[in-house]
């Protein structure tokens, strides 16, 4: 994974048919996706069950390009080998999801796996001060986690703008994890991000049957973003 800050759309399958997360995953980057953005809730962390190690291992088979898998669960370390093995590409975790988020980040990394730290609403953005040797994607969630298809938290866009400045030149992706659409998208682009998450507004109106939305959604938040983009 050569690092670019290109803009990448990263569409969640928390909005997909849970019924066929292959076909799925499958449909939206033939539809263009350039990443594909798993979120696993534990029901403790955040007030949502999805799935674990196994489901990410099921649809690592249907994935071709970057599997994101974002872990909303707590604690987080004794997980960390299981979703490495399912074949995560990156690996998020909640800095609010244990006392010890510089280990999780080093325990991620050992397992080969490049290091996401995903930060809640609440949390501001010198909470990365210690750890930007620590990861690779910094992943700042504009909903409050645990559900698809809620509203864009706009006094994030201000954190992005912090975060954009305190990463530099370094390597590290900023993610937009919550209410993107054509509409949101270049707010944060225009503040420093490169990773866009998008359940709802990538799979309205599509379906297995028919993918042309996936696409035409996708493209239409990738328009929107690149156009706005902070170079
Ligand atoms: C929420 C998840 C997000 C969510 C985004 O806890 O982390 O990835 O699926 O869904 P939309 O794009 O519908 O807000
Ligand atoms: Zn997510």
């Amino acid at each position: 994974m050569t690092f670019s800050r290109a803009i990448k759309i990263a569409p969640s399958i928390l909005s997909a048919d849970f019924a066929n997360f292959g076909a799925e995953c499958e449909a939206i980057e033939a539809q263009g996706a350039d990443w594909v953005h798993v979120d696993v809730m534990d029901g403790h962390f955040v007030p949502n069950i999805t799935f674990g190690p196994a489901t990410c291992a099921a649809i690592r088979k249907h994935v071709k390009g970057v599997m994101d898998v974002h872990l909303m669960i707590a604690p987080v370390d004794p997980y960390i080998e299981a979703f490495a093995r399912s074949g995560a590409d990156i690996i998020t975790a909640h800095l609010e999801a244990g006392p010890h988020i510089h280990r999780t980040l080093q325990a991620i990394r050992a397992h080969g796996v490049k290091a996401g730290l995903a930060l809640n609403p609440g949390t501001g953005p010198e909470a990365v001060l210690h750890l930007l040797d620590m990861v690779d994607l910094i992943c700042v969630m504009t909903v409050n986690p645990g559900f698809g298809g809620q509203k864009f938290i706009h006094s994030q866009v201000d954190k992005v703008r912090s975060l954009r400045e305190m990463i530099g030149d370094r390597p590290i992706h900023i993610e937009i994890d919550g209410g993107v659409t054509a509409q949101t998208a270049p707010l944060v682009a225009a503040a420093g991000a490169d990773v866009l998450v998008a359940g709802s507004a990538v799979f309205t109106g599509g379906s297995g049957a028919d993918p042309a939305p996936y696409g035409a959604n996708s493209a239409a938040i990738r328009r929107a973003a690149e156009a706005a983009k902070l170079n």
